[in-house]
Formats: structure tokens, C-alpha cells, sequence
């Protein structure tokens, strides 16, 4: 791993077993479940959406570019205790599987994330973003395929914004 040290406190691969056990394990989500590896689907394959407009269309549309241009973003929000980390840290396990490629979760460090001083959050980020930016392109197979996948998560991401918000948010 070329990860530099703290930005990342843990890299997991998957396929991976215990995360298939999680990931089944999570009770009460089977709508997200089916919408998040849906969309995951979508992201790696952009390809499918075409291909599917044009059996069922016969055309391809324009809504398709919208699609498509969308940011690679899933944004997980509900109570305390809902399987939002447990979700995030597992739904790589079935996209692996489905997909029959490698994928690789990147966790940001929760101490990685500075004391909250203006610019060294951005700093921080945009050095993960960086590195993970790179990972995903030596992911890429022939015509676009992915033969890896990758996910940073970024788990209590509103903790972002109140640690700036509680130093120097004044800005
Ligand atoms: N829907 C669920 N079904 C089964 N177990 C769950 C569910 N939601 C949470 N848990 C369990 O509760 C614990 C806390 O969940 P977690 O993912 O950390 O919640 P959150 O991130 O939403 O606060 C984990 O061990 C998780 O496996
Ligand atoms: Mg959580």
C-alpha cells in the first residue's frame, strides 16, 4: 500500500468473508441495500444504463448524461446505532462478488483529521482524495472496465465541519 501514515487507519480487501457476514447480517435495510449496490453498479459500469436504454429505448437519452455525470458520492444519514458504518464498511463485499473484480475500502483516519485549524482539514482531504484518486486510476482495465474498485469512506463526515465550526469557522 502506498498510503501515507495516518491518513488511512485501516485498508480492508474484499471479497472477504467476515464483511459478507456482516453485510447479511444487517437487518431492516434490504431498500438500501438494493438501491446502494444498484447505484454502486451504475458507477463502475456506466456502460450498463446505455446498454439498457438502448434494448428497452431503443435510444439513448439525454437524462443518461446526468446520470452519468453525477459525483461518485453516497451519503449515509439516520440515527445513532442504524447500521450506517456497518453498511458502509460491508457493501464492498457484495459488489466484489457481483462484479467478480477486487475492491478495496479506504477508512480516513478519525486522528488524521487535524485539530480543526483552517486549511489543515482541506489539507488532509485533499491528500486522501489524492491518493485514493490514484489508486482508482491504476484501477481501470481495457475500455473503461474496472477490474478493482475502490471506496474511501469517510465515516462521521459531520464531524468535519463541527470541528471547524467549533475552532475557527469565523472565516
Ligand atoms: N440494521 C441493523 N441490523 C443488524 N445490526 C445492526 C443494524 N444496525 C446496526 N447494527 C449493529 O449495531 C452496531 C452499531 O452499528 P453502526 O453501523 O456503528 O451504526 P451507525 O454507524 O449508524 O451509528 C454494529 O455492530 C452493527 O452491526
Ligand atoms: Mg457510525
Amino acid at each position: 500500500m502506498t498510503a501515507s501514515p495516518g491518513v488511512f487507519d485501516e485498508v480492508r480487501s474484499f471479497p472477504d468473508p467476515g464483511a459478507a457476514r456482516r453485510f447479511g447480517a444487517l437487518v431492516g435495510l434490504d431498500t438500501t441495500k438494493l438501491h446502494l449496490l444498484k447505484e454502486a453498479r451504475l458507477l463502475l459500469d456506466p456502460c450498463a444504463l446505455e446498454t439498457w436504454a438502448q434494448r428497452h429505448h431503443g435510444s439513448s437519452t439525454s437524462i443518461l448524461s446526468t446520470f452519468r455525470d453525477r459525483p461518485p458520492l453516497f451519503i449515509f444519514a439516520g440515527d445513532v446505532g442504524t447500521g450506517k458504518t456497518a453498511l458502509a464498511e460491508s457493501f464492498g463485499d457484495p459488489i466484489a462478488r457481483e462484479l467478480g473484480i477486487g475492491v478495496t475500502l479506504y477508512c480516513l483516519s478519525l486522528t488524521a483529521r487535524g485539530t480543526g485549524a483552517v486549511g489543515q482539514m482541506t489539507a488532509l482531504l485533499a491528500g486522501a482524495f489524492d491518493e485514493i484518486r490514484d489508486v482508482a486510476k491504476r484501477s481501470l482495465g481495457s475500455a473503461g472496465k474496472p477490474k478493482q474498485a475502490v471506496v474511501l469512506l469517510i465515516d462521521e463526515a459531520d464531524a468535519l465541519a463541527q470541528s471547524r465550526e467549533a475552532a475557527q469557522m469565523h472565516h
